[in-house]
């Protein structure tokens, strides 16, 4: 069918129409709120990178799992602000460790509330690398990976329903699976940031999570932005090894590598949009420069379109609210 016979503007006519013929629709149901904890009690710290964004102590946790229940979003991706760092990062698997101790607290409020939780080292470890490191300050793979599937374990036991390794050591989402089935949590999933690439978006979150590393830089171990191919065999490997859903990370520079991810493995796909992403929005919003809501909302529509099935966003609350009033 050609011009004058079609005419696709006769399906744009109304809002009734073009919401009847719509391919993607939002649903709070799809996103994934991010939580930082921390020690203390009344504590509500807004991240000043962040507007709207705050650091909660436990205590601030049941208030925030009601908000977010009421507004349609089914689970969190905890990540925790521990009482003290050290060059091993033993507050990433501490039973008694923040994020541990925050999984209990959420948990005793509303059981059915789901928790994920981000596992890596570098919210932990004094120098704030993604494992711990040699003599030279290189991370070291394998002996971090005992680390990390500890942590993940460490979650499980406190109650988690599903760890997320954010690190991009090799070999980890292996190293993770192995040791929660041995020790019976074969149905905790493994959501793996599979293609996570070293990126200067991740800059407001290292204030969230007071996690910038003292040196260096994260290039050596996270994805080069230059490459898609090895996204697709770094998906391969995480899937080969177990992971249950795959993510991309960032999500705005990278919409090319979550439609090829989906494209080429069909897997449940999350992609995560990350704290710049966040902090360009809200700072343009503040100026007046754009109109927030619809920016968002098109954006996670964006992501939605481009194939990702679940997305984490510190606009989540922000999103349902919009959807909700139409
Ligand atoms: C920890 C981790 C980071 C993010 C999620 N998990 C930071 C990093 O790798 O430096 C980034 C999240 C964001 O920017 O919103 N490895
Ligand atoms: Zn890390």
């Amino acid at each position: 069918m050609e011009f004058p016979t079609y005419r696709p503007r006769r399906l744009r006519r109304t809002e009734t129409l073009r919401a009847m013929v719509r391919e993607t629709v939002l649903d709070p149901g799809d996103l994934i709120y991010p939580l930082f904890v921390k020690p203390g009690t009344g504590r509500r710290d807004e991240v000043a990178s962040m507007p709207g964004v705050f650091q909660l102590s436990l205590d601030q946790l049941p208030a925030e799992i009601d908000e977010l229940k009421s507004l349609g979003i089914p689970a969190v991706i905890l990540f925790g602000l521990p009482e003290s760092k050290d060059e091993a990062g033993s507050g990433a698997y501490d039973r008694e460790g923040i994020v541990q101790n925050a999984i209990r607290a959420i948990k005793a409020h509303d059981e059915d509330f789901f928790v994920i939780t981000d596992v890596c080292m570098c919210e932990y470890t004094s120098h704030g690398h993604c494992g711990i490191l040699d003599d030279t300050g290189c991370v070291m793979n394998d002996v971090t990976l005992e680390m990390l599937a500890d942590a993940a374990l460490s979650h499980a036991e406190a109650g988690a329903d599903m760890v997320a390794p954010s690190d991009m050591m090799d070999g980890r989402v292996a190293a993770i699976r192995g040791l929660l089935d041995r020790e019976g949590y074969t149905d905790v999933p493994v959501m793996a940031y599979s293609a996570k690439y070293a990126s200067a978006y991740y800059g407001p979150f290292r204030d969230a999570a007071d996690s910038a590393p003292a040196f260096g830089d994260r290039r050596a171990y996270q994805m080069d932005p230059g490459n898609a191919e090895e996204a697709l065999r770094e998906v391969a490997l995480d899937i080969a090894e177990g992971a249950d859903i795959v993510m991309v990370k960032p999500a705005l520079a990278y919409m090319d590598i979550i439609r090829r991810v989906k494209d080429e493995f069909g897997y449940p796909t999350a992609a995560y949009n990350v704290s710049g992403e966040y902090a360009m929005v809200k700072a343009a919003a503040e100026k007046g420069w754009i109109d927030e809501k619809r920016v968002v909302l098109e954006t996670l529509a964006g992501f939605r379109r481009a194939g990702a099935d679940l997305v984490l966003t510190y606009h989540a609350k922000d999103a349902a609210r919009w959807l909700a009033e139409g």
